[in-house]
């Protein structure tokens, strides 16, 4: 489904019925990497994945977009939809618009889930490497994203032994078009510190990464959740950057475990799937 959000035409899934969970994609992918998520959760929740601006079948602007412009285009949608409140779950660039639209709709927030993701900004190398990645986009389009980035988003176990996976992460790449990816990359680039915001996040908050997420490593989440005050963290064994398309089981597992604990009342629980490690960090 399609809706025009401010000024341009946003692509969404909107399935199941119950207390709303909004998916929000990393860089450079699209909706279509919550697919083991939607499967599973819509039996239970009503499921909202989105295209974000520039990526897959939404519309692309090429201008300077901020993440506060994506969080906008996600409060917009779900204004549409009637949805006030809602659990958001966001992976990497989806964390950081996740950090951006608890900035400006906090109130919307029943609980978050910050998914291999960090707070800080970038550094002067890091804003250097966007640079880089924005002439490569512009001079040789999604093709050489994807070859850059796949090592990034997998881990090299899954790179290795699992090309039914790369593939599928390569066909997501290179739906989206290189302004779209551009945009991205300035956007990132121009995000601020979300540091000093994780002592005033006050719904409950899952922070999950990847014990071999190279891109944003579980350092960055470790300190995610010792400031957040109702931080828990879950650390998931043989995954990547991408921890909910690598490892699907245990990433609903957690989600599952927190949404029963938190979204449902009955108390958040350790869970004793293998695979993953949870700690709550205030214990
Ligand atoms: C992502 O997966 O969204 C990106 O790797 C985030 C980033 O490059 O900082």
């Amino acid at each position: 489904m399609k809706t025009p959000i401010n000024g341009i035409n946003i692509a969404y899934t909107d399935s199941g019925q119950g207390h709303p969970l909004v998916f929000i994609h990393a860089f450079p992918l699209s909706h279509e990497m919550w697919k083991p998520q939607v499967a599973v959760f819509e039996q239970q929740y009503r499921v909202i994945t989105l295209d974000l601006r520039g990526h897959g079948e939404s519309d692309t602007q090429l201008w300077n977009f901020t993440l506060e412009d994506y969080a906008k285009d996600v409060y917009e949608l779900l204004c549409h939809l009637d949805i006030h409140h809602a659990t958001f779950i966001g992976l990497s660039m989806g964390g950081y618009t996740l950090l951006a639209f608890y900035r400006q709709f906090p109130a919307m927030v029943s609980a978050l889930v910050l998914a291999d993701t960090r707070a800080q900004a970038d550094n002067e190398e890091g804003k250097a490497g966007r640079l880089a990645m924005a002439q490569t986009a512009h001079t040789q389009g999604p093709t050489a994203i994807a070859d850059l980035m796949i090592p990034k988003l997998l881990s090299a176990t899954t790179t290795e032994n699992r090309k039914d996976l790369v593939e599928e992460v390569r066909t997501m790449i290179l739906k989206n078009q290189s302004a779209g990816i551009i945009v991205d990359l300035m956007a990132m680039a121009a995000r601020p510190d979300s540091t000093s915001l994780l002592s005033k996040i006050s719904c409950p908050t899952l922070v999950i990464v990847g014990e071999n997420d190279v891109a944003t490593p579980p350092s960055e989440s470790h300190y995610m959740a010792e400031r957040i005050p109702q931080g828990q963290l879950v650390t998931i064994s043989h995954a990547g950057h991408i921890s909910n398309y690598e490892q699907p089981e245990t990433f609903n597992q957690a989600l599952k475990t927190f949404l029963s604990g938190n979204i449902q009342g009955k108390g958040f629980k350790k869970s004793e799937n293998d695979g993953m490690r949870f700690r709550n960090e205030k214990e």
